[in-house]
C-alpha cells in the first residue's frame, strides 16, 4: 500500500495544514460562475474540494463518447487557483442511457421489486456489467488526470452502501453462493453452520441457495441472515477494492479514498475491514437531534480515529447547516459550525469538508444548506464558514499529529451490532450502537477519554476495556480477551455479551457461554422490560429495557466474587445484578453488568469503577459531566488537550493542565456554551528544534 494517513507522503499532510473543503458541482451551474466561485473559496479559506462525484452522465453522455472538456477546464482552473482537488471516480450514478440500455444492473429489493433509476446509487454491488462500465470511467478518469497537478487524491464512488447496500438479485444470489463455497467449502459445513436441521432447511447443494428475499414466515435463518449481511459488507468493499486496484496501476503515486459513513443508523458496511483497502479513512457525519447530538458527533469521530489506529483521517462530509432529509431540519446555531469542525479535529480529522459549495438551485437538495446559501456571499451562512477556515488555517501545527489513547476504551463491533438486532430475540427493543454510545458517554461524563476499539485489537494500551453488549465472540477473540483479563486486564461487560458463537449459535454452557469459563455465575434467564416499565437496584440505579437472572455457582462461590448491586424489585429481589470477580492471579478482574441502566446510574457506575480499580480520570471534578476531554500528540511529544463544552452553560476550565498553554480558540476565559479550546504542552524535543 503506497501511503497510509499520517504518513508524510499523505495530500492532507503535503504542505503541512489541515485541508478545509466541500463538495463541489460545477456541473449543475453556469460556467461564467467559476470565476466568482474561484474568488469565494479563496475567500472561505477553500483548499480542497472533491470534484465530479456525480458526474457520469456529463463525462460519459452516450455510451463510449466521452466529454472531458469541462472538467479539464475546473481542475486547471482550481489549481491556478491553489485549490486542490479530490476527484472522484463518478460511478455511484449510473446515467440513464446504461439502465436503459441494462435494467439488469438495477437492484432488487427483499420481496422481489427491481429498482428504478431516477435516484442514485440505483446499481446491483455484484452486476458485471455496472462493474465492466463503472471500470472503464475509473480508468478514463485516472489516465487522462494522472498527471494533473491538482489531483491530490481519489474519492471512489460516494458513500458505498448507500441505498443499495441490500441487494436480492440474481447476481446477488451467484454471488452470495460462491462467497458461501469459499467460506464453508462444503455444503454439509455449511449445514452445521445455519444449523439447517431446524424447519427443514438442510441443503443438498450451494445452486440451491438464496439471498434471504421476504419469506411468509418472517423468521429467516439466523445464520443465513448473518452470513449475507457479512457478504453484502464484502460485495461492496470488492467494489471498492476493483476500483483501487485501476486507480493504483494507473496512478500508483494519488492516495485514495472512499467516504464511509460512521454515523448513527449506519449499520450495514464493516467499516473495521474496509478500512484496510484504502490510504487514508474518510467520513461523512450528519449530527442527530437532540441532546445526544454532542455526545454522537465525537463517538462517531472516535471510532473512525479508531478504524486508522488513532492516525488522521478526513472528515469528507458534514453540513454547514441544516440538512433535508428528516421529518424536520432545523438549521445550525451561530458558532455550531466551528464547534463542529473542532471536535472532528480534536478526534483526528486532519480534513474538515462540507457537503457542498453552492446551495443547488434545483434537485433534491435544493433545500439542502451549503457554504454559498441562495444569498450568495453576504450571508451569515458564509460568514460562519470563513470564520471556520480562518480558524482551521491557524492550526495547521496540528496536521499530522495523532488522536491519543485514552484510559478507557469501549469495544464496537459491526457483527456484534448485526447479530444482537436479528429478529426472534428475546427483545426487539435492544438497540447495538446506543448502547456502546451510552456506555462511551459514561465514561465521557465520569472524566475519562473515551476510545472504541475492535474486537480482534490489543487492547493492552487501556487501563480498562468496556464491552456493552459484544454478544457475538469468535473463538479467537474469546482467547484474546480471555488471556487479557488473565494477564492483569480489566473489563466490564453488560448483559446479553458473549452469547453466541460466529455462526450466531448457542455454545453448549449456560448463558453467558462463551464467557462462562470466566464467570462464577450464570445467567439463568433473560427478563427484557416493556417500553414504559423500569426497576431498580438496592443501591438505587434504576434500570430499563433488560434484566437477567443471575445464579451464583456455589462450587466456585469463594471470596473473589463481589456483589456489587442487587435487584431490589419483584420477580428478581434479593438476586445479583451487578457483579465483581477476579480472573487469574495477575489482578485480572471484569464486572458483569447485567441489566440495562440509565444514563444517571451508569455514569455512577462508571466512576465507581475508576474509584475500585483506581484509575485516575483525566478531568478534574468541576469539569466532570460537563467538559469532554480528547487529546492529540505529534511525533516530537507536543500534546493538544481539547477541552469541548458539552452544556449551554459557560464553564470556568482554569487553573487545570499545569505545564500547557491555553491556545485562545475561545475568547473569553471560560469556556463559552458549547464552545471548544485547545492547550498545548511542548515536548522538550520540539522546544529545541
Ligand atoms: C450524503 C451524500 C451527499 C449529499 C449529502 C446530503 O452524505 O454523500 O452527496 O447527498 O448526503 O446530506
Amino acid at each position: 500500500m503506497p501511503f497510509r494517513s499520517g504518513d508524510a507522503s499523505w495530500p492532507l499532510k503535503l504542505e503541512s495544514r489541515i485541508s478545509f473543503g466541500c463538495d463541489y458541482n460545477p456541473e449543475q451551474w453556469p460556467e461564467n460562475m467559476q470565476a466568482e466561485d474561484m474568488r469565494l473559496m479563496k475567500e472561505a479559506g477553500i483548499n480542497i474540494v472533491s470534484l465530479g462525484i456525480f458526474s457520469w452522465s456529463e463525462l460519459e453522455p452516450r455510451e463510449g463518447q466521452w466529454n472531458f472538456s469541462w472538467l479539464d477546464n475546473i481542475m486547471d482552473r482550481l489549481h491556478r487557483n491553489g485549490i486542490a482537488v479530490d476527484l472522484g471516480t463518478a460511478t455511484a450514478s449510473p446515467p440513464p442511457w446504461l439502465t436503459a440500455k441494462y435494467p439488469e444492473i438495477l437492484p432488487v429489493t427483499a420481496d422481489g421489486v427491481q429498482a428504478m433509476p431516477g435516484a442514485r446509487q440505483h446499481w446491483r454491488p455484484t452486476s458485471p456489467i455496472y462493474q465492466e462500465y463503472a471500470l472503464r470511467v475509473v480508468t478514463q478518469l485516472a489516465t487522462r488526470y494522472s498527471a494533473h497537478p491538482a489531483l491530490a487524491a481519489w474519492h471512489v464512488n460516494n458513500e458505498l452502501g448507500a441505498h443499495n447496500v441490500h441487494d436480492y438479485s440474481h447476481d446477488a444470489d451467484v454471488h452470495f453462493r460462491d462467497w458461501l463455497r469459499d467460506k464453508y467449502g462444503s455444503i454439509d459445513v455449511l449445514n452445521s453452520a445455519w444449523y439447517t436441521s431446524f424447519w427443514s432447511q438442510r441443503y443438498s447443494s450451494f445452486e440451491e441457495i438464496n439471498s434471504p428475499r421476504k419469506t411468509l414466515a418472517p423468521q429467516v435463518n439466523p445464520t443465513q441472515q448473518l452470513d449475507f449481511s457479512r457478504f453484502c459488507s464484502d460485495a461492496l468493499q470488492e467494489c471498492l477494492e476493483a476500483e483501487i486496484s485501476v486507480l493504483r496501476d494507473v496512478t500508483p503515486h494519488v492516495p485514495i479514498t472512499t467516504n464511509f459513513m460512521v454515523m448513527d443508523e449506519e449499520k450495514w458496511m464493516n467499516y473495521k475491514e474496509w478500512a484496510r483497502s484504502v490510504d487514508f479513512v474518510s467520513n461523512d457525519h450528519y449530527k442527530v437531534e437532540g441532546e445526544l447530538a454532542r455526545d454522537e458527533q465525537s463517538f462517531s469521530s472516535a471510532l473512525t480515529s479508531s478504524l486508522v489506529g488513532g492516525s488522521p483521517w478526513f472528515l469528507m462530509e458534514h453540513s454547514t447547516s441544516a440538512i433535508n432529509w428528516r421529518t424536520v431540519n432545523s438549521p445550525k446555531r451561530s458558532g455550531e459550525q466551528l464547534q463542529d469542525a473542532l471536535t472532528h479535529l480534536a478526534h483526528g480529522a486532519d480534513g474538515i469538508c462540507y457537503f457542498q459549495w453552492r446551495q443547488s438551485r434545483g434537485g433534491s437538495e435544493k433545500f439542502h444548506s451549503a457554504i454559498v446559501p441562495p444569498g450568495g456571499e453576504d450571508s451569515f451562512r458564509f460568514r460562519e464558514t470563513m470564520e471556520v477556515g480562518s480558524t482551521l488555517s491557524q492550526l495547521s501545527f496540528i496536521a499530522g499529529s495523532r488522536r491519543r489513547s485514552g484510559k478507557v476504551a469501549v469495544v464496537f463491533d459491526w457483527e456484534s451490532w448485526w447479530a444482537v438486532e436479528q429478529d426472534s430475540h428475546p427483545s426487539q427493543l435492544l438497540d447495538y450502537r446506543h448502547t456502546v454510545l451510552s456506555w462511551w458517554r459514561s465514561f465521557s461524563e465520569a472524566g475519562f477519554q473515551v476510545d472504541l476499539v475492535g474486537p480482534g485489537q490489543s487492547f493492552d494500551d487501556h487501563d480498562v476495556v468496556i464491552a456493552p453488549m459484544w454478544h457475538l465472540m469468535t473463538d479467537e477473540q474469546v482467547a484474546t480477551l480471555t488471556s487479557y483479563l488473565e494477564s492483569g486486564g480489566k473489563m466490564v461487560f453488560s448483559y446479553f455479551s458473549g452469547i453466541v458463537d460466529e455462526n450466531d449459535h448457542l455454545p453448549e454452557a449456560p448463558y453467558p457461554g462463551r464467557l462462562s469459563h470466566l464467570l462464577p455465575w450464570r445467567t439463568e434467564e433473560f427478563l427484557p422490560l416493556p417500553p414504559g416499565d423500569a426497576g431498580v437496584l438496592d443501591n438505587g440505579w434504576k434500570y430499563q429495557a433488560w434484566a437477567e437472572r443471575l445464579t451464583l455457582l456455589s462450587e466456585k462461590n469463594d471470596s473473589s466474587v463481589e456483589v456489587m448491586a442487587h435487584y431490589s424489585d419483584s420477580p428478581l429481589e434479593g438476586l445479583p445484578a451487578v457483579v465483581r470477580h477476579n480472573v487469574g492471579h495477575s489482578g485480572g478482574e471484569l464486572i458483569y453488568v447485567s441489566a440495562q441502566l440509565d444514563g444517571g446510574s451508569q455514569r455512577e457506575l462508571a466512576t465507581e469503577i475508576s474509584r475500585l480499580w483506581n484509575i485516575a480520570p483525566e478531568l478534574p471534578v468541576h469539569l466532570r459531566g460537563k467538559v469532554e476531554v480528547v487529546q492529540r500528540v505529534d511525533h516530537y511529544g507536543t500534546l493538544y488537550t481539547f477541552l469541548i463544552n458539552k452544556t449551554d452553560l459557560p464553564v470556568g476550565v482554569e487553573p487545570f493542565l499545569p505545564g500547557f498553554s491555553r491556545h485562545g480558540l475561545c475568547r473569553d476565559p471560560e469556556l463559552p456554551p458549547y464552545g471548544v479550546e485547545l492547550f498545548i504542552k511542548h515536548s522538550k524535543v520540539h522546544a529545541t528544534t
